[in-house]
Formats: structure tokens, sequence, C-alpha cells
């Protein structure tokens, strides 16, 4: 299947009728991106996971169920960050759901001859995600199993995350919560507040390699896998920076 140009990202719909606490259109987004050629937009501003961590605080006390979506590049922080911002508000007031828990099986993307490009964005089941963001928005069930994925097998695990309809803030971070092609362009307006990461591309680089190689890929493979599959999904994923409501550069 050929990639797909950056330039066919299109703005997405976040004022369409999914609530009152539905985001509403940012600024700017039918211009060009800022951040595409370089990865790094010029202006992001530069929060510590602290401060981002009472800002996400803001919308679990809001009264009402808030979806916080957390995104950039592959190797920005995303996981991280999530974690950090789930494991500090705690699990009274927050769940964390990973898009990579739409992964689709590894015998799906060899038998469509993907595997080698798992993690590009039509190797995810995005209308499953759009789906269950619907379902935690909706808060019709008292729990909604969501998926997690499991970086050693390289599997995704069904059910594994369960979230209970009284937790205020759910948080979702994941490469493609902005982008504009098939249904991922429905995640945004799913969405109360989205973060873009951004992190210069020597250390982006750097943390990726090593995260590779830390889940069993030798040293040439890690270069070759961040080179190649995560460099060309980068790309797509740095197109989407201008939809954001907020850039940032996260120092500890
Ligand atoms: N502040 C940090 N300092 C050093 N390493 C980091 C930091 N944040 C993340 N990492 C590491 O960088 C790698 C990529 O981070 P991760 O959260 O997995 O990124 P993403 O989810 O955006 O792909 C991981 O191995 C992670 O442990
Ligand atoms: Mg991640």
């Amino acid at each position: 299947m050929p990639e797909p140009a950056a330039a066919a990202v299109r703005p997405s719909g976040r004022n369409t009728a999914v609530g009152p606490s539905a985001r509403t259109d940012v600024p700017g987004k039918d211009e060009p991106s800022a951040c595409e050629e370089e990865h790094v937009s010029p202006n992001p501003v530069t929060l510590s996971t602290a401060e981002l961590v009472q800002r996400a605080r803001g919308l679990a006390e809001s009264g009402e169920r808030r979806l916080l979506g957390i995104t950039g590049a592959p190797g920005t922080g995303k996981s991280t960050l999530a974690r950090a911002v789930v494991d500090a508000l705690g699990p009274e007031l927050s769940a964390l759901v990973p898009m990579d828990g739409f992964h689709l099986a590894n015998a799906t993307l060899i038998a469509w001859g993907r595997r080698n490009r798992k993690g590009a964005w039509d190797t995810f089941d995005a209308d499953g995600f759009v789906h269950l963001l619907r379902r935690l928005r909706d808060q019709a069930e008292e729990y909604v199993h969501a998926p997690d994925f499991d970086r050693d097998m390289e599997e995704s695990i069904g059910s594994a995350r369960p979230v209970h309809r009284d937790v205020p803030l759910v948080v979702t971070e994941g490469n493609y919560l902005l982008y504009g092609e098939g249904a991922w362009s429905q995640v945004s307006e799913l969405l109360d507040e989205a973060w873009y990461l951004e992190l210069d591309a020597t250390t982006r680089h750097e943390r990726l390699v090593r995260r590779h190689e830390q889940h069993g890929k030798t040293h040439a493979e890690a270069e070759a896998w961040t080179s190649g599959s995560d460099e060309a999904n980068a790309a797509l994923v740095a197109a989407t920076c201008d939809r954001a409501d907020l850039r940032v550069m996260v120092t500890p």
C-alpha cells in the first residue's frame, strides 16, 4: 500500500456534536504546518512534567468526563508523559488508554504484507479506537475495557485496561491522534484537549534506538528501524502539529 502524502491530511471537524465537553476548533488549522519540515515548531512552550500534571488535574477536576490526547512523533515521550500524568493523578482521577492497543495483530500484518511497516497509520484498527473513545465519552457502560500493547511481544492485549465510568479523566496517547486519513480524522473531535510533544531530532533518534535495543533489536536493526519506518511515521505526525491545543517541549 503506498504511503499517503502528508498533504492529504485534512482539517478535522472538532466542532461536531459530541457534547458540551468536546473541543472547539483550533485557530490556524487551515494554514500550512509550522513544524512539518523540522519536526519542531518555532514556538513550542516549555513545561515541566509537574506543570503538565497540574494542567491535566484541571481537566480531571472539571466535574465531567474529559479526554486528553497526547501526540507527537515516535520517541518524543508520549507514553512516558502519559504514564507520569496518570501515576501522579492516581486511579480515582485518571485512566490511561494507549492508542497502541489498537495495533493490528502481527498475523494480520503478515497476511497483508505490512509487517515491515508496523506502526504506520494504516497498521492500526483506527475505527476500533474511535469507537472506544466514543464509548468512553458516552459513559453508558460501568466499565470500558481498553486494550493495551506489549512492546516485548509486539502484540496488543485485548481488554487489559478497565476504565470505570466514574473516572473523570481519560488520557490517551499515540502518533495519529490528530492525523486526517481514514477514521483517524474522527479522533480529534472526541478529545477535549490535545498536546503535541516536541523534541529535537537528535535526542529523539537516540531514544528510539535505545528503546528498540531494549526490546530486543540489534544496534543495526534499531538504527535501520529508527531511520526508516519510524522516520516515515514521524513526517506524517509532524504535519499534524498545528491542530494541537498545546505544543510543548517537556522538561523533567
Ligand atoms: N525525559 C526523558 N529522558 C530520557 N529518556 C526518556 C525521557 N522520556 C522518555 N524517555 C525514553 O525515550 C524513549 C521514548 O519515550 P516514549 O515515551 O516511549 O516515546 P513515545 O511514546 O512518544 O514513542 C523511551 O525509551 C523512554 O524511556
Ligand atoms: Mg509510545
